[in-house]
Parts: structure tokens; C-alpha cells; sequence
């Protein structure tokens, strides 16, 4: 049993968050997570709203709101959509809490304490008509790497590379397309240059054990040839105030504090569970392994800025210096990233409503559609694009037509003819066939999904769904009406209760909901993958209260056979899966205002 520390990225607290988003860093990291529970993993899975940064602050502005509020009103929106998506999170929090406060300030002193922080004087963007800072992201130009003419301040998205704003050939203000002014400013720069052998190190040791995705590895190696320091404070009036500079109108980037967020969350568990030093076990023991999820546009904050801000923290490098009091602390095991979704072919974009967001799907279709279409062709290795005509040909022709149809008619047949699972007789041979091939797919599943081969493991359990509805067609129980075929029928609907058990097993991290509901048809008590629950909590500190995604999970049923009971009661069964109206595809489009 070993300590595997899910750490999801964070969502952003700017406004609902889509599909696309959840399919980078949701169901994938969900998935994972229960599985590596049911495998008996001492699992924490731990995330939150990402709060701070420029993005909340034009959004309260636009919203004639102060950020807070702003972000008040989108945690509670996140938190009620991943609930509902039935991401089993230990703790989704936020990081505007008095504990993240505390946790990224205590991270902050160390790594500057230990060296690694150097301050410098750097010149910074204005708006001439405003007079206000233009925030990085704020500003584009021509990548000086790639050439791309429209990379941000922050980064260039052509090429990856992080960028400031003064790199920028030709910037102009992406508000109204002035040209900045740029002005003296002093920050605190990450000295990433002082730590690259350490990182290289890291990544060489990683990149060994082979079990990244080959691009995220190679992305990640790659940026370290071109390493700088990089400025983790800001020109702004929120975000988490800098130990040493508190009276300056400045904040700590919220990248510096975003990835803390995974440890202070942790921290928070811990204290929430009474057990204020639990964190421990994931963070400070070697041995424990750490899985980081997200979409690509995140990996270098994952597998650089973060593992170097643990370093630095940790004391290790060229300045040495000395562990922090929470340290030291493991770097991350995996950096599982994803590739990027469009919808029907275009970018997501909120202003111009290629979107879906996340709580109007689900105020409309079944959780365990959305979360199969995602797993079964989300963007896990490469781009991939959400249709609606893909997601009703997936629903109904897969989830439907081949899952739902076999647990339908295998529950419909016991009822009719037994209203229980039935005593098996003799088991013929490809009674044992079906079932020794599903038992098999315990140890072949299961190795797809440790290794974060989420697709491929859905479609071996898919695969298997499709033997066993072979099955039903080969031995043709439903024209089994002679008495002398009633043992025969028995040991078929036996042998198919046995096969929908098994599979149902090996589905429950993929379709939580439609799992419990399937167990229920059986006799089950419903509970075979614990649901995760909106909780209202008290701050740690002095702050207001806020609402966290937490849950038992203690009660998950292990990754193995599940043997049905001959007499548990079968009752004439209600379709689990909806079958999906095929004109909703263009009442889909329409919503989204037409095609192009
Ligand atoms: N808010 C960022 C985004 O949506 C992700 C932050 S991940 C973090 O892209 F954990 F580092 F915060
Ligand atoms: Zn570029």
C-alpha cells in the first residue's frame, strides 16, 4: 500500500469552468484517483479554485464587483459542478484561505532565506490612457523565440516558452491596443538558472523510469535549455501579501502561489481529520508518489517553477541552506498532462459561446455520458474535438447500445425468470470462457489505468462488453422456454450476472454513478463507488467560511472479482443509460449560435 498524492490542477476562479477544462484535468485525475484506491493505495486527492491573479481581477471588474465576491461566487459554482461530476476529492479548497496564506508565505521566506530568490529592478508595462499596471497576459507581441505574432506577455502559445512582457517585439495593450509604457519596478525573481542542474537531474531520473508521456518529458527538457529567472511578485492589489514588503502594493505571482496550493491543501486535510501532521505521510516520506494532472498549457509550472520552488524550499542546490519546518519535500513523481479540446472544431471561447459549460451539460445529460465521452475521447494523448454528434453517437452506441444493453437485459432475463440470481448449474465451457476473460482484464485494466492509459483501459472493458453480448447471442437464453432448458437457463443468467458484476467493478472509476445504480439492480446496496459531498467549513484561521468538496471513500470495494450471491432479489429493471434524441445535435449547435 503506498501514498500516492493526486494533485490536480487547479481551476481557475474566473468564471464557470467548461468541458474542455474538465476533460484536461477532471475525470483523468477522478479516474485515477479511484482506481488507485480500489487497488488499496492510500490515496489524497487534493485541488481547489485558483483565486488570485489578473484574470479575477478583470472579471471583477467587468462584473462591477470586488474580487473576492467575484471569486466567491465562482468557488461555489465549481465546487457544485465537479461535485456533480463526481470528482471523489479528499479536499477541493481554495486558495484564498488563511491556511493557503500562511503555507505559501511560510514557502516564500525559506526559498529566499536559502538563497534563491534574487531582487531585482525590471521594467514594467503601463497603460498610458489608465496609468495601471498592464498585467503580463495583457500585453502581446511577436515572440522573440518562434516569431508567432500575437504570444502574450506571459508566454507564447505557438512555441510553449515563457516570456515577459519586455521580451515582446512590437507589444501593444490587448485592452485597447496601446503601446505600453514601461517603468522601473523592483521584484523577486526565482533564481530557476541557480537550481537547473538539480532540475535536470530530476527530469533525467524521471524521463528513466519511462513512464511520462513521451511529449510531456520532452517539453519539459527542452524548456530548461532556456532557463532565466523568473519575477514571482507583481504590481497588484490582490493576491497574497510578500513577507518583507507588506506595506508595498504588490502581491506574490499567482503561479508562485497556485502550486503551493497543492501542499497547503494537504495541510488543510490533515488539520480537518484531526490528525494535523496526516500531510506528512505524502509529503515528507520518500517512498510516497505524487501524480500531477493538467492540460498542457500547465506543464511547465509542474515539472519547473513548482519543482524548483520544492528545492529551493528543501534547501538542496547550489546555495544549500536548510529545510523549511514542513520540509523536506517529495517533487513530484508524474506530471500527467493532457493535450488540448476544441468544440466542433473551434477553440473554446467564452465570448464568442463555443462552449459547454460544465453545469448546463449536466443540468441536461447524464453525468456518466459526459464522463464516458470524455474518457473514451478526451484529449489524453492528442487534441481531440468535442462534437455533439460524436457525443450521441458515443452515448448510444456504446454506452447504450452495448453496456446498458447487456446489464438491461441481464437483469430483464433473472427477473422474468427467476426475480433472483439463479443456482448455476455445471459450467459449460464458454461459460468459463466469458468469465476467465473478464477476470483477467483485473490485472490488464488495471495496469492501463495505473499508468494513466485511461482510454485504452475503457476499451478492453468495453471489449469485454462486447464477448459478453456475444455471449448472449451464442447461447440464446431468452429462447431457453422448455423445462428441461430451466438449469441451463439458470447457469447462462448466472454466468451473465456474474460477467456484469465483474465489469461493473472495472467501470467504477469510469461511471461512478451508473456503477452504484447497477449494483442496486443486483441486489447491491447502491454504494460501490462513494460519491463526493459539498461541505460548508469554518476557516482555519480568522477568515469566512467556505464550501469544500470532501468524502468517505474508506468504504471503496477492492479491484477484484466481486462473486454475485445466488438468491440476491432481481427486480424487472429501468434502463440505467438514457438514450440521447439525435436532433440535440442541432439544438446544441443553435444554442451555441449556429454553425460558424
Ligand atoms: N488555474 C490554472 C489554470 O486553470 C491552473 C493552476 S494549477 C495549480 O490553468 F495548481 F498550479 F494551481
Ligand atoms: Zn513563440
Amino acid at each position: 500500500m503506498t501514498k500516492i498524492l493526486s494533485a490536480v490542477a487547479w481551476p481557475y476562479a474566473n468564471g464557470p469552468r467548461h468541458i474542455g477544462h474538465v476533460a484536461g484535468f477532471g475525470v483523468p485525475s477522478d479516474i485515477f484517483s479511484r482506481y488507485m484506491r480500489m487497488a488499496g493505495h492510500d490515496v489524497l486527492m487534493v485541488s481547489g479554485t485558483d483565486e488570485h491573479g489578473t484574470p479575477i481581477l478583470v472579471a471583477a471588474d467587468a462584473a462591477g464587483v470586488t474580487p473576492r465576491e467575484l471569486a466567491d461566487r465562482n468557488n461555489r459554482i465549481i465546487v457544485e459542478d465537479l461535485t456533480r461530476l463526481g470528482l471523489a476529492y479528499d479536499l477541493f479548497t481554495r486558495t484564498t484561505t488563511t491556511n493557503h496564506y500562511a503555507v505559501a508565505q511560510e514557502m516564500f521566506r525559506t526559498v529566499r532565506d536559502n538563497g534563491y530568490l534574487l531582487e531585482r529592478t525590471t521594467l514594467s508595462a503601463i497603460s498610458p490612457s489608465t496609468g495601471r499596471t498592464l498585467p503580463d497576459r495583457y500585453i502581446e507581441g511577436t515572440c522573440p523565440i518562434c516569431g508567432y505574432d500575437s504570444a502574450r506577455g506571459d508566454q507564447c502559445d505557438t512555441c510553449g516558452n515563457q516570456l515577459d512582457p519586455t521580451d515582446l517585439v512590437n507589444p501593444r495593450s490587448r485592452i485597447n491596443g496601446e503601446t505600453p509604457d514601461f517603468v522601473e519596478t523592483t521584484h523577486w525573481f526565482l533564481d530557476l538558472p541557480a537550481l537547473a542542474d538539480e532540475l535536470g537531474e530530476w527530469l533525467e531520473g524521471r524521463a528513466a523510469t519511462g513512464t511520462w508521456r513521451p511529449n510531456v518529458i520532452k517539453f519539459s527538457q527542452h524548456i530548461l535549455e532556456e532557463i532565466k529567472p523568473r519575477a514571482i511578485t507583481r504590481d497588484i492589489d490582490w493576491g497574497i501579501p510578500i513577507p518583507g514588503w507588506e506595506d508595498q502594493p504588490k502581491r506574490l505571482y499567482v503561479w508562485f502561489d497556485a502550486v503551493i496550493g497543492y501542499l497547503s491543501a494537504s495541510i488543510e486535510w490533515a488539520h480537518r481529520i484531526g490528525d494535523p501532521d496526516a500531510w506528512r505521510r505524502w509529503w515528507n516520506d520518500p517512498e510516497a508518489r505524487s501524480y500531477y494532472f493538467m492540460g498542457k498549457d500547465n506543464i511547465v509550472f509542474h515539472s519547473q517553477i513548482w519543482p524548483a520552488e520544492l528545492l529551493a524550499y528543501n534547501g538542496v542546490g547550489p546555495h544549500d541552506g536548510t529545510a523549511g519546518v514542513l520540509g523536506p519535500l517529495n517533487l513530484p513523481t508524474e506530471v500527467v498532462s493532457s493535450e488540448f479540446m476544441t468544440m466542433e472544431g473551434a477553440k473554446f471561447s467564452s465570448s464568442r459561446g463555443v462552449v459547454i459549460y460544465i453545469g448546463d451539460m449536466l443540468s441536461r445529460y447524464q453525468v456518466d455520458a459526459v464522463r464516458y465521452f470524455i474518457a473514451a475521447a478526451g484529449p489524453e494523448n492528442q487534441d481531440s474535438d468535442f462534437t455533439w454528434s460524436e457525443f450521441v453517437r458515443r452515448t448510444n452506441g456504446e454506452l447504450v447500445a452495448a453496456w446498458g444493453n447487456l446489464v438491461n437485459r441481464t437483469a430483464a432475463m433473472i427477473a422474468k425468470n427467476f426475480g433472483e440470481v439463479p443456482t448455476p448449474g455445471p459450467l459449460a465451457p464458454e461459460d468459463e470462457a466469458l468469465l476467465g476473460a473478464i477476470e483477467a482484464a483485473y490485472s490488464t485494466v488495471g495496469t492501463l489505468i495505473e499508468a494513466q492509459r485511461f482510454k485504452a483501459g475503457l476499451a478492453e472493458v468495453m471489449r469485454l462488453v462486447g464477448e459478453a453480448n456475444k455471449y448472449v447471442a451464442d447461447t440464446e437464453p431468452f429462447k431457453m422456454k422448455a423445462p428441461e432448458q430451466r438449469e441451463r437457463l439458470a447457469t447462462v443468467l448466472h454466468t451473465l450476472a456474474q460477467a456484469v458484476s465483474n465489469l461493473n467493478v472495472m467501470f467504477a472509476p469510469y461511471l461512478p454513478h451508473s456503477a452504484n445504480a447497477i449494483d442496486a439492480l443486483f441486489g447491491g446496496d447502491g454504494a460501490l463507488a462513494p460519491l463526493p459531498r459539498i461541505e460548508q467549513v469554518e476557516d482555519l484561521g480568522d477568515g469566512p467560511a467556505y464550501p469544500v468538496i470532501t468524502g468517505e471513500y474508506s468504504t471503496t470495494p477492492p479491484w477484484a472479482p466481486r462473486p454475485v450471491v445466488v438468491g440476491t432479489p432481481v427486480a424487472k429493471p429501468t434502463p440505467v443509460f438514457t438514450k440521447l434524441d439525435e436532433a440535440i445535435v442541432e439544438e446544441e449547435i443553435e444554442r451555441m449560435g449556429g454553425r460558424g
